[in-house]
């Protein structure tokens, strides 16, 4: 059972690495790290990070938790999973449309039943707890249940999520398919039932271009004008046969990002998966409309779909996040996904900094899911989600970590080796997770 929370404080003692502003800007100086640090926690929320002794002064009757020389973070913000994708994860072989085709609808299918998608959304959730991953935004199936399955699912766990029901009204089975008005409708019924409600946010949700008509990305950018505090999560410029899919679909569009765009569908709020092949007018307009580009490392190479423009991007100043894309990526781990993240960036000649990879997996991610003000950081005010990391988890990482001279150093060995071994615990709103 988890532990109850008290409004006794309790302050968790570790090494500590919090953010002042963004090592994309200002270097690894944006990065604030204690090696005697430590988090005070009081009803659920950050009261205070820093220094050990001075929280210690601070609050003389809390609870203390001693986590020794492990270094404790944020929780993992993983910014584009599918959760019905769980149990198909590292299906062999395919590429995007084909991979569709072939492992996704038949999985998806199913999810019209709700106890299927109960078990499903509480395995997706338990195994990103246990590689702490803290929140997660998530597509559904086109089925209401599912939807429900994964707020309920959340709320049973009080992790603040993203997700929405996955709308398509064609090139999909038919048992997956709505229409215009019942994507609207449902949608609406479920961002009046969760939207706000507890720690959830309802993403509207068109799953791409090429398995919408007009009419639906239409109702779908009206619902999202209707209630402007909801996210949009969508796919961009994934594959190359995509966007000459989309183009032959679109005919009209100046590029696949219009296709979004004409039906009041970019705009802060906005969240593109992949956004890997983009035109010079998609990066503009995409960096203009305060829109978010979410980087799916391990699934852009096991789907081989191409190499996302990192130090281009961060360059220009878009508003970028990272996520696995379970299960179209191969891991639900944020740790390998900072890696793949590390080695496709290396492929494009930018070295990415430790520092880097972990703001992209916290403040990144929470950035481009509008949460900065709630989650991503160990800032005073935001809430207690919390991922406990063992810098020595394995004889491998051990060794390299022994012979590390700073604290980058020794994290990154964790970065690039590290899996669920590294996660050394876990709290949500102040609560600590047990053990799975
Ligand atoms: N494009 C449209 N749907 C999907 C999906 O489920 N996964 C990935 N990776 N790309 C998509
Ligand atoms: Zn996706």
């Amino acid at each position: 059972m988890p532990e109850t929370n008290t409004n006794r404080p309790k302050i968790l003692l570790g090494q500590t690495l919090a953010f002042d502003g963004s090592p994309f800007d200002t270097g690894v100086d944006a990065a604030r790290y204690e090696r005697r640090g430590a988090v005070a926690v009081v009803d659920g929320k950050i009261a205070k990070s820093g220094n050990a002794d001075d929280i210690r002064n601070h609050f003389p009757d809390a609870e203390t938790v001693d986590y020794g020389g492990y270094l404790i973070l944020a929780g993992f913000i993983d910014a584009h999973v599918h959760y019905p994708q769980t149990a198909m994860i590292a299906s062999w072989g395919k590429r995007l449309i084909d991979w569709l085709n072939t492992y996704t609808f038949p999985e998806e299918s199913k999810f019209g039943d709700r106890a299927y998608a109960d078990d499903i959304a509480g395995r997706h959730l338990d195994i990103t707890l246990t590689h702490g991953t803290t929140t997660v935004a998530s597509f559904c199936t086109s089925h209401p249940e599912s939807a429900e399955a994964f707020f309920a699912a959340a709320k049973a766990r009080n992790m603040r999520v993203a997700g929405g029901k996955t709308c398509m009204d064609r090139n999909a089975p038919d048992t997956l398919c709505d229409t215009p008005q019942r994507a609207y409708d449902e949608s609406a019924a479920l961002i009046a039932k969760w939207h706000g409600r507890g720690r959830a946010v309802y993403a509207v949700t068109p799953r791409f271009s090429p398995t919408s008509t007009p009419e639906q990305l239409a109702a779908m950018g009206a619902l999202w004008a209707e209630n402007p505090t909801t996210l949009m999560q969508t796919h961009l410029s994934e594959q190359v046969d995509e966007i000459e899919w989309v183009k032959s679909l679109y005919p009209t569009a100046r590029d696949y990002l219009d296709t979004y765009e004409a039906h009041g569908l970019l705009g802060p709020g906005a969240m593109f998966g992949h956004a890997i092949h983009l035109e010079d007018r998609e990066r503009d307009r995409l960096h203009e409309a305060g829109a978010a580009l979410i980087h799916c490392p391990t699934s852009n190479c096991f789907i081989g779909s191409g190499l996302f423009d990192m130090g281009g991007l961060m360059a220009a100043g878009h508003l970028v996040g990272l996520a696995t894309d379970t299960g179209g990526g191969s891991s639900f781990s944020m740790l390998r996904t900072m890696a793949a993240a590390y080695d496709i960036a290396q492929l494009r000649g930018t070295a990415l900094h430790p520092s880097q990879l972990i703001w992209l997996a916290t403040v990144g991610s929470a950035r481009a899911m509008r949460m900065a003000h709630q989650i991503g950081n160990l800032e005073q005010g935001l809430e207690a989600d919390l991922t406990i990391l063992n810098l020595a988890s394995t004889p491998a990482i051990a060794q390299r970590h022994a012979m590390a001279d700073d604290i980058w150093e020794a994290l990154f060995p964790t970065i690039m080796m590290g899996d669920d071994r590294a996660i050394a615990d876990v709290w949500v709103a102040g609560t600590r997770v047990e053990k799975l």
